[in-house]
């Protein structure tokens, strides 16, 4: 059976809250990309979270919180760490920190990591399905693994449609890009993934530069940063300012007219807009990736959300 796709009434919102209270799993919008919501502390539900999604167990889970007091239950915040939620929450922003001892968010969910990340989204829906259920959801982005993450509800329905339970629609998310995913343990805070919120917003709070662990040759990587991992089928080729004949053509700002004919041109932001090229990314690739199996992608700039865009980009050509 498919999962019914529901707009997000009321009506609807109840029933995902009956569905996730006895282990259920529903797709949920976030600000950031389609999440797959079930209850944190439920181990059987998060086990067929993973089955539905064919993850490799080891790669942990965000437990979505509704706000501060059910985060401080999971987590342990330091003085920085609170800082930071204090400012970006509710927001795109995933803080990995300490386990508490009173602690919900079950033990496969976390992979057996002592550590625990932890996010409050903005998105109304999301936080009416967590105070609905009055406990955490865990909520990775709602594609199989190994593809691009959805930011619409079709594209949910398309990969995990048969899988789950029900899928709340209310139409592409606002970023179209993961949540900015900071580790805050001992030591300085560090950069595990760049996302929606970008870093330069949050070394202003700290006032100093962030780790970047993966540009540390030999550093241990973070779980679920498998290098090849927001993956479509096409071969992809980066920073590509003219195109060869037969690809399609992934362009970014105002693009010279180039003599190759390309195969289809979409371009992510045509005023340059990096904002906007986040948003679209992750729909424009799928909708690329479904007619052509060249991809030209044209340069993004490394600055502000360019830095995630170019991580995610990276990670698509790896194979
Ligand atoms: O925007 C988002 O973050 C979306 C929406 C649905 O909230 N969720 C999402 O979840 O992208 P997921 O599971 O696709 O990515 C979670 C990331 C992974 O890279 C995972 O390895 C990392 O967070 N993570 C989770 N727990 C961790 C931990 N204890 N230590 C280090 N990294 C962790
Ligand atoms: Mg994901």
């Amino acid at each position: 059976m498919t999962a019914p796709v529901l707009p997000a009434s009321p009506d609807a919102i109840a029933r995902a809250i009956a569905l996730l209270k006895r282990g259920g799993l529903v797709a949920m919008p976030t600000e950031t990309v389609y999440g797959l919501a079930c209850d944190a502390g439920d181990p059987a539900a998060v086990a067929r979270l993973y089955a539905a999604k064919g993850r490799p167990a080891f790669n942990p889970l965000i437990a979505h919180v509704d706000g501060f007091g059910m985060a401080a239950r999971e987590g342990v915040f330091s003085e920085t760490a609170r800082r930071l939620a204090e400012t970006f929450w509710p927001g795109p922003l995933t803080l990995v920190v300490p386990l508490a001892r009173t602690h919900i968010t079950c033990e496969l969910a976390r992979a057996g990591l002592d550590t625990v990340a932890i996010r409050a989204s903005a998105h109304p829906v999301a936080r009416a399905l967590i105070a609905g259920v009055g406990r955490p959801l865990v909520a990775p982005s709602a594609n199989r693994s190994g593809h691009v993450s959805p930011t619409e509800a079709a594209h949910v329905a398309g990969d995990l449609g048969e899988a789950i339970d029900l899928i709340l629609d209310t139409g592409a998310c606002e970023h179209g890009l993961e949540s900015t995913v900071i580790a805050c343990l001992d030591g300085p805070p560090a950069l595990l993934r760049p996302g929606a919120l970008p870093a330069g917003r949050i070394e202003a709070v700290l006032g100093a530069p962030l780790l970047r662990p993966a540009d540390e040759p030999g550093a241990p990587v973070a779980p679920g940063q498998l290098l090849r991992h927001y993956a479509p089928n096409a071969r992809l080729r980066l920073n590509v300012r003219h195109p060869e004949p037969g690809e399609a053509w992934l362009a970014f700002g105002l693009t010279p007219v180039s003599g190759a004919r390309t195969a289809a041109t979409l371009n992510l932001s045509p005023r340059g807009d990096l904002a906007e090229a986040a948003a679209n990314l992750f729909a424009m690739l799928r909708t690329l990736d479904r007619s052509y199996d060249r991809i030209a992608v044209s340069p993004i700039p490394d600055t502000g959300l360019g830095e995630a865009i170019n991580d995610r980009l990276r990670r698509a050509v790896t194979r």
